[in-house]
């Protein structure tokens, strides 16, 4: 059976689909598509689209679904080698739009309970370099302020305070969890448990996706 190459990676915020994501598109060789990423990227080079986004992704709030479906649609179209889709879609008005650009061959959710999720991103940094994902409890760097990889300066997320942290684990549970029975439904969705160690994740991930 051919592996599945037109992914889609569900879960709440801090599951570990960056840290995964980057795994699997390398085994797989399938572009890794996050809309969470490409909206940073906006912001930091100042478009209009990362002016318009910048205050709502610091609230912890979604970004309008039509401004979502035009910045990711071409990119899907694009992925001709497949894709591996992180934080999209988020609604059930993005997985309808999606159906309307392409199939899934699958669609993972990793699962992690509300204090987990806590507890790991208020310890993330993520280095503005190489976007390499640390965790200062889970997978501590040798120098808490630079770069294991390329010496480049750790950060924490503006979006990690803990506040913002409950209220993004909120928005997941009220907006994004209503996709996994739309995809039950479909015969997509396979489920992962985030609480295991980041190998244990990626090779169940890899299973699945092997067929
Ligand atoms: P986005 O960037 O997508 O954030 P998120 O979904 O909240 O997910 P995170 O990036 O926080 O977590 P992750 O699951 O990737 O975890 P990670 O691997 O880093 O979105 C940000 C914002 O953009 C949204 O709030 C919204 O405003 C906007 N946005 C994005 N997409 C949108 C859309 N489609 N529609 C509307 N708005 C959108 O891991 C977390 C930490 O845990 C790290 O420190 C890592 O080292 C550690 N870790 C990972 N795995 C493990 C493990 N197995 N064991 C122990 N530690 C682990």
């Amino acid at each position: 059976m051919a592996a599945a190459k037109r992914v889609a990676l569900l879960g709440p915020p801090g599951a570990g689909k960056g840290t995964v994501a980057k795994r699997i598109v390398e085994r797989f060789g399938i572009v890794h598509l996050s809309t969470g990423d490409i909206l940073r990227d906006e912001v930091a080079r100042g478009t209009e689209l990362g002016r318009a986004a910048k205050s709502t992704m610091d609230r912890g709030e979604l970004v309008p679904d039509e401004l979502i479906v035009d910045m990711i649609r071409g990119r899907i179209e694009a992925a001709e080698s497949g894709f591996l889709l992180d934080g999209f879609p988020r609604t059930i008005a993005q997985a309808e739009s999606l159906e309307t650009i392409s199939d899934l061959d699958a669609v993972i959710s990793i699962d992690l309970p509300r204090e987990d999720v806590v507890a790991r991103l208020t310890a993330r940094r993520v280095c503005v370099e190489c976007g390499r994902i640390y965790n200062l409890t889970f997978r501590p760097p040798e120098d808490p302020s630079r770069c294991d990889v390329c010496g480049g300066t750790l950060i924490q997320r503006d979006d990690d305070k803990e506040d913002v942290i409950r209220n993004r684990y909120d928005v997941y549970q009220t907006s994004t969890s209503p996709l996994l029975e739309f995809y039950e439904l479909r015969g997509l969705l396979r489920r992962v448990d985030g609480r295991s160690g980041t190998d244990e994740v990626f090779g169940r991930i890899v299973e699945i996706l092997a067929g």
